[in-house]
């Protein structure tokens, strides 16, 4: 029989919310189209933000959002992007398109507000400059009246944004300069030290973090400069296959289907082990390990610009969400922020456009259904389950505690199955159920095929609790006392 039991711990960690965050770049129909249409577009807005993805985001209650890059954030000049006249920039990573930053710093602000979530900001320090990245902070957080501040006000604002988030650098191992994890450090220090904190709005400065698994990256990050970040960011993208020919998003078979699962999982071991290198250095666990990039990465769908990562997102998505959002969950106490690869059209994306057409996808409704755990205690959950092979889980799973209810997720990835559930006291419950198979997803012209619906295979007996889960199924329980 597989097996869930949840325990308290004394002294449990809490889930930071930050975990649910989110990734928005300047890459293909991420920004512009996805997000931003402009205040003249057709499509309804507030601002020049579409409504329908600003109430999907809301909905969400997405706690942070990351901007303007990944990759573009190492060629982004934010003066480019205030004022009336704005600069256009060909998007070199992205498809060589032409960038008319008609959403910079003050759109993204606006975005954030209108969201109700945190900005994360990452400064450019590739192909930027010490002073340019310290006008930025200055411009967002100062309230003196220095000539950047004024800028400030000409273009609108009075008072300060008070950023708190904020990345140094983005894989300056690669596309981000290309760096020796010995010399990034020392341009981190650099570049740190004037990453200035105004006010009271003590800031969060965010180094750049390992590629997957060199571990030797965070081994000299935080040998030399671990006393100078409060985060160190980890990325990791779940690849089926290998980078020249990725896969498809739709069309596959059950072995992609499991060996994605099993890419996916891959994220417990990259924690435990960037984690044990940290502690060595920070056992009081000052710094914060994020993973600021993270998802599925398919091949583009035909026909659409390669440089524009553009992909379906399946029940397949559904159950990579469902494992590295209960991943995170078990590692809160070192793991405070993640970003899912991103918001938008790209990547892993939890909304897709097409026009004036918007459709939420199934990880859209995993992240919906996972809320209960932000900001509540962590309990440990042990599962007991059968191995679809090379360590593959069948049953994956997640319990935290807020307000006195508990909330289990379950990801089911095998066949329908039962599970006993014990360590809850319960007398009732409400529940949601996302399935399907593995390749199914939602359409323009069929955007509800996937969609949470009421779940009632719980059963509370006098002997404990039994969920019959059906096949490739992700599970929210809340438990009522
Ligand atoms: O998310 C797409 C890209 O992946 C980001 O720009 C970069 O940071 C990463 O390589």
């Amino acid at each position: 029989m597989n097996k869930i039991s949840v325990t308290r711990r004394t002294n449990a960690p809490t889930i930071s919310r930050m975990i649910y965050g989110h990734f928005s770049e300047h890459l293909g129909r991420c920004i512009y189209e996805g997000i931003f249409v402009g205040k003249d577009s057709p499509i309804p807005n507030t601002n020049g933000i579409r409504n329908d993805v600003l109430e999907a985001l809301k909905k969400l209650e997405i706690p942070v959002l990351r901007w303007p890059g990944g990759c573009f954030a190492d060629e982004y000049h934010w003066r480019d992007g205030v004022g009336e006249k704005r600069r256009r920039m060909v998007n070199t990573n992205w498809g060589g398109v032409v960038e008319d930053n008609s959403f910079g710093t003050h759109e993204f602000m606006e975005l954030c507000r209108l969201i109700g979530c945190e900005p994360y900001v990452n400064a450019n320090v590739g192909s930027g400059t010490v002073r340019e990245m310290a006008e930025w902070v200055e411009y967002l957080n100062s309230d003196s009246d220095s000539d950047t501040v004024q800028e400030r006000w000409a273009n609108g604002s009075k008072e300060p944004f008070n950023v708190r988030y904020w990345g140094i650098g983005n894989e300056n191992w690669g596309g981000g300069g290309n760096m020796r994890p010995e010399y990034y450090a020392d341009v981190y220090r650099q570049f740190q030290t004037f990453c200035r904190t105004y006010g009271d709005n003590k800031l969060h400065r965010i180094a750049c973090g390992p590629n997957g698994d060199d571990y030797n990256w965070t081994q000299v990050m935080m040998e030399r400069a671990g006393g100078f970040m409060d985060a160190l960011t980890l990325h990791y993208y779940t690849v089926p296959f290998c980078w020249e020919d990725k896969g498809s998003a739709t069309d596959f078979d059950n072995d992609a289907y499991l060996q994605t699962l099993r890419k996916a999982s891959f994220m417990d071991t990259l924690i435990k082990q960037h984690s044990a290198i940290m502690d060595r250095f920070d056992p009081e666990k000052r710094v914060d390990l994020f993973v600021d990039e993270w998802g599925c990465w398919y091949n583009v769908e035909e026909g659409t610009n390669p440089g524009f990562l553009y992909q379906q997102n399946t029940i397949r998505d559904a159950m990579v969400a469902a494992i590295t959002l209960n991943i995170f969950n078990k590692h809160c106490e070192r793991v405070r922020m993640a970003n899912i690869a991103q918001t938008v059209n790209v990547l892993q994306a939890v909304i897709l456009t097409e026009g004036e057409k918007m459709l939420l996808t199934p990880t859209y409704h995993v992240f919906d259904m996972y809320r209960p755990h932000m900001d509540a205690q962590l309990l440990d959950c042990a599962v007991e389950c059968a191995d679809l092979g090379g360590g593959l889980a069948g049953i994956h799973a997640s319990a935290s505690e807020k307000n006195g209810a508990i909330t289990v997720t379950i990801a089911n990835i095998d066949k329908a199955q039962s599970v006993e559930l014990t360590g809850i006291a319960a007398s009732g419950y409400t529940a949601t159920v996302l399935s399907g198979e593995p390749q199914a997803h939602n359409t323009f012209d069929a955007p509800e095929t996937v969609k949470p619906i009421e779940f009632t295979g719980v059963v509370i007996g006098k002997d404990g609790i039994t969920v019959d889960m059906p096949a490739h199924s992700v599970i929210a329980i809340t438990f009522t006392k």
